[in-house]
């Protein structure tokens, strides 16, 4: 890719965010996944169909300002899940581990409010609210998927590896040992 040099160095760049839409401005890399992108995911297949059939509303969006994807680079960007139910299950995105499993990730919750579910290859599990304000700090080896429970659009600004790829395999034939649903308006993770 080509980047902007300053004699042997990268140049230090800026960027600007719109934090009430969480739009990156300049984006590098623009990733919509619609929701029969989301195939597998949920516990209710049929409740997904129909939504699909109701017109395939996006699930999620993701923007980054790419960098190199070589050791000591970091990628930033910005992750914006939408509102809504699969049956009672709430949008989520897909989760992955990184392909290079010993990076982490930070994320810092811009609005809306939901989850970031955490597991790990042994089974280890953990929630934590995201809400406007909050950073989750995912280590090494942990899977990270965001749940949005709120009726606004979950935006995160984030920050990892430029090195990490991403390993969505596993997830799919894993599962995230708990899910997050609204029953009768109260959120449940189970
Ligand atoms: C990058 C990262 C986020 C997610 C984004 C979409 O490592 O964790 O930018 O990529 O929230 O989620 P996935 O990638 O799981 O579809
Ligand atoms: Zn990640």
């Amino acid at each position: 890719m080509n980047v902007e040099m300053i004699g042997n160095y990268m140049a230090p760049f800026a960027f600007d965010v719109d934090v009430a839409t969480g739009i990156i401005k300049d984006y590098k890399n623009h990733v919509v996944r619609k929701a029969s992108s989301m195939r597998g995911y949920y516990a209710d297949a049929g409740a997904l169909e129909a939504l699909i059939a109701e017109g395939d509303p996006i699930h999620y969006e993701v923007f980054e300002r790419t960098v190199p994807e070589v050791y000591g680079n970091l990628m930033v960007g910005i992750s914006k899940l939408y509102p809504g139910v699969v049956g009672q299950e709430c949008f989520m995105t897909k989760g992955h581990y990184h392909q290079v499993i010993q990076t982490g990730e930070v994320y810092l919750c811009l609005g809306g409010s939901g989850y970031l579910l955490m597991k790990t290859k042994e089974g280890d599990f953990s929630a934590l609210p995201m809400e406007r304000g909050k950073v989750v700090y995912v280590p090494p080896s942990w899977a990270h998927r965001s749940v949005n429970c709120g009726d606004d659009p979950l935006v995160s600004f984030f920050v990892y590896n430029a090195e990490s790829g991403h390993n969505y395999g596993d997830i799919e034939t894993e599962g995230f040992i708990k899910r997050v649903y609204k029953r009768a308006g109260a959120v449940v993770i189970e």
